[in-house]
């Protein structure tokens, strides 16, 4: 049975005190959800304070990017050692704002793949198309790319270490969610692609994210979808509250 997710994608909020802050209202709300798992994300600064502060609780503490090499002159990255060196065996990878703000292209990603498989990390991969796409009805096609050329290499057995999180790019911190029945086209098509790929147990076995302004609000009729398997979750994450409202409509 795939695994029922909730994540936390913080992308760059929370200083310190203010992870602090968030991570003891989450151990309270969040810290045992029953058949879900529930992961957070917090800035590279604070990983350790976060791994550190969660360990009496079920929360996984993710990184939301690493670099494709083990280390060297890269300045300003982090390596996929230095994260597990403190406790971090999750990362996102493939985020549109990395995508779009940093130039991370499916090639690209298809190296941070190996390089967090190789270090025997679960990666939450990241995709989705923009609106232009969806308005040009290329939106299946531009999915089914971003998983070919940067996941598609991988090996049956490398499929234990991996999340999808489908993102709409037009739905994210747009208010814009996709539709319930949006969701399920698209994560039915995810699944039908990697049946094809790769095999139907591999497909039926892969938990897939919907991620794009859910909310307390909408998580519930997303969540009963019978191919949305959770949510990686942005804005709402930031609040305790919201964050466990969504994990408890799982
Ligand atoms: O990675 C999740 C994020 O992109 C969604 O953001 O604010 O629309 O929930 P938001």
């Amino acid at each position: 049975m795939r695994k029922k997710i909730v994540a936390g994608n913080w992308k760059m909020n929370k200083n310190l005190a203010e992870t602090e802050t968030l991570l003891s209202n989450l151990k309270t709300k969040v810290g045992n959800v029953s058949g879900v798992e529930v992961i957070v994300t917090p800035t590279f600064t604070n990983l350790y304070k976060a791994v550190e502060e969660l360990k009496s609780v079920d929360i996984t503490v993710a990184a939301q990017n690493m670099h494709q090499s083990e280390n060297g002159a890269f300045t300003g990255e982090i390596s996929a050692d230095m994260l597990k060196s403190v406790g971090v065996q999750t990362v996102i990878l493939g985020h549109s704002e990395r995508r779009a703000y940093f130039g991370e292209t499916d090639d690209l990603l298809a190296k941070k793949v190996d390089a967090a498989l190789k270090n025997n990390m679960t990666i939450i991969f990241c995709f989705g198309e923009e609106l232009k796409d969806r308005k040009n009805e290329t939106h299946f096609s531009l999915v089914e790319s971003q998983l070919k050329n940067g996941l598609f290499h991988i090996t049956e057995d490398n499929w234990k270490n991996v999340i999808l999180a489908y993102e709409p790019v037009w739905a994210i911190g747009t208010g814009e969610t996709a539709s319930p029945e949006q969701a399920q086209e698209m994560h039915a098509f995810i699944r039908t692609t990697i049946s094809k790929a790769y095999s139907q147990e591999i497909a039926d076995e892969v938990s897939i994210l919907y991620g794009g302004s859910v909310k307390p609000n909408n998580a519930e009729e997303i969540f009963a979808k019978p191919d949305v398997d959770g949510g990686l979750i942005g804005g709402a994450a930031l609040d305790a509250d919201s964050f466990a409202a969504i994990a408890n409509a799982l």
